[in-house]
C-alpha cells in the first residue's frame, strides 16, 4: 500500500516536472491560430520564412551596406538613432530583421551561433545585396556576429560588436576572469545564465516557475541599469519599443528562451581562435562597450580585444548598456564602422 502511494506520488511529480519542463508550442505566424503576417518575409532553403524591414537608400543606390542584428527582446523595428543626413552623406542602405523566432519569423529549434551566421547570409542572397556587407551586432545580437566572424568572414566588408554578448564559459578566458565577471551580475541573472548553460533542458521549468527570481530584465528591474542608461530610457519612452508586441507573439521559449540557449550553450569554437577577417585592411571589425554598462561587465570585452589585435576596442567611459540607443554615440559607431 505505501509502495503504491509512493509510487504515485513520483509519478504524479515526475508528469508534473516533465509537462513543466516542456515548453508549450509556438504559435508560428500566418499559421491558422497564429499571428498575422504583416511584414516582408524570404523564405529560406530549409522552408523557414525570415522577417526582414528595409531603410535608408535603396540597395541599388547604396555606397554601403548595413545588416543589422538585434538584441535580447528586439526585432527588425529597433530604431538605430542615425540621422537621415548621415544616410544620405554616405548613401547607407539598412537591413535589419526578426532572428528566428522572434517577430514573424519561423522558430527554429536548431537554432545557434552557426545558423544565425548562415540565416544571415542567406539572406542576404534572398535580397541581392551583393558579395559583401556590414553587420552590426547589438547586445545578444552580437553572438550571431562571432558566427558570421568564424563561418562567414569572406562576406563581410566591416562589423561593429556593440555593446556585444560575453559568455561566461568560452574556454579562452581567464578562470578568474569568468567567475569574476558572472558574479557581477545580479544573482538571478547568474543562475539564468547557469543553468541555460549546464542544463538547457531545464531552462524552461527555471524560467516559468514561480519560486525564485529569474531574468531580472524580464521582471521589469531597473536595477540593471547604469543612470545613463536611465537616462536614456527616459528620453526614449515609447519610441524604443516600436512593434514591441510582435516581439514575442510566437512564445517565449521560441524567441526569448532560444535565444539564451543558443548563446549560453557550449561553442564549437572561441573567440581568440578566430583569424584576422580583413588581413589587408580591407576592413575593420570595431567593438564597443560602455564602462558602466552592468549587463555586460567590460572586463571579458576588454580581454578579447587584447587578445585580438584586429578588433578595434572602443571603452566609452560614461555610457552603460543602451549606448546604440545615444544618438550621437551611435552615429559615431556607423561613422568608424563605414569609413575608419
Ligand atoms: C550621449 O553621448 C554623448 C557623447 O559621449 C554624451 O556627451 C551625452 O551625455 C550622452 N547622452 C546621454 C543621454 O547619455
Amino acid at each position: 500500500m505505501f509502495a503504491q502511494i509512493a509510487v504515485g506520488i513520483v509519478g504524479g511529480f515526475l508528469v508534473w516536472a516533465y509537462l513543466s519542463m516542456k515548453p508549450a508550442p509556438p504559435k508560428i505566424c500566418g499559421s491558422p491560430d497564429g499571428p498575422p503576417v504583416t511584414s516582408p518575409r524570404v523564405k529560406l532553403s530549409d522552408g523557414r520564412y525570415l522577417a526582414y524591414k528595409e531603410a535608408g537608400v535603396s540597395k541599388e543606390q547604396a555606397k554601403y551596406k548595413i545588416i543589422l542584428i538585434h538584441g535580447f527582446d528586439s526585432s527588425k523595428d529597433m530604431i538605430l538613432p542615425i540621422s537621415q543626413d548621415l544616410i544620405n552623406e554616405l548613401q547607407i542602405y539598412l537591413l535589419s530583421f526578426d532572428r528566428a523566432g522572434y517577430g514573424e519569423s519561423d522558430p527554429y529549434p536548431k537554432r545557434s551561433v552557426k545558423t544565425e551566421a548562415y540565416d544571415i547570409q542567406e539572406l542576404a542572397d534572398k535580397l541581392h545585396i551583393g558579395p559583401k556587407f556590414h553587420i552590426f551586432g547589438i547586445s545578444m545580437g552580437a553572438y550571431p556576429v562571432w558566427g558570421c566572424l568564424k563561418y562567414i568572414p569572406h562576406r563581410l566588408s566591416g562589423v561593429a560588436l556593440v555593446v556585444p554578448f560575453v559568455h561566461y564559459w568560452w574556454p579562452c578566458l581567464p578562470a578568474e576572469l569568468s567567475k569574476h565577471s558572472l558574479r557581477k551580475l545580479l544573482v538571478q541573472d547568474q543562475w539564468v545564465f547557469r543553468v541555460a548553460h549546464y542544463t538547457p533542458w531545464l531552462l524552461n521549468w527555471w524560467m516559468t516557475q514561480k519560486w525564485f527570481p529569474s531574468l531580472s530584465i524580464m521582471e521589469g528591474k531597473t536595477d540593471i541599469l547604469s543612470s545613463q542608461d536611465l537616462e536614456i530610457l527616459k528620453q526614449l519612452s515609447g519610441v524604443l519599443n516600436d512593434g514591441q508586441e510582435k516581439v514575442r507573439q510566437q512564445g517565449l521559449y521560441e524567441s526569448l528562451y532560444r535565444d539564451i540557449l543558443a548563446g549560453y550553450v557550449q561553442w564549437e569554437f572561441d573567440p581568440t581562435d578566430i583569424a584576422d577577417p580583413f588581413p589587408n585592411k580591407e576592413g575593420s571589425v570595431h567593438l564597443w562597450q560602455g564602462y558602466e554598462d552592468r549587463i555586460i561587465p567590460f572586463e571579458i570585452n576588454r580581454y578579447i580585444s587584447e587578445k585580438l589585435p584586429w578588433i578595434r576596442y572602443h571603452e566609452v567611459p560614461d555610457a552603460g548598456h543602451l549606448l546604440t540607443f545615444n544618438g550621437s554615440l551611435c552615429e559615431s559607431i556607423v561613422r568608424e564602422l563605414l569609413t575608419a
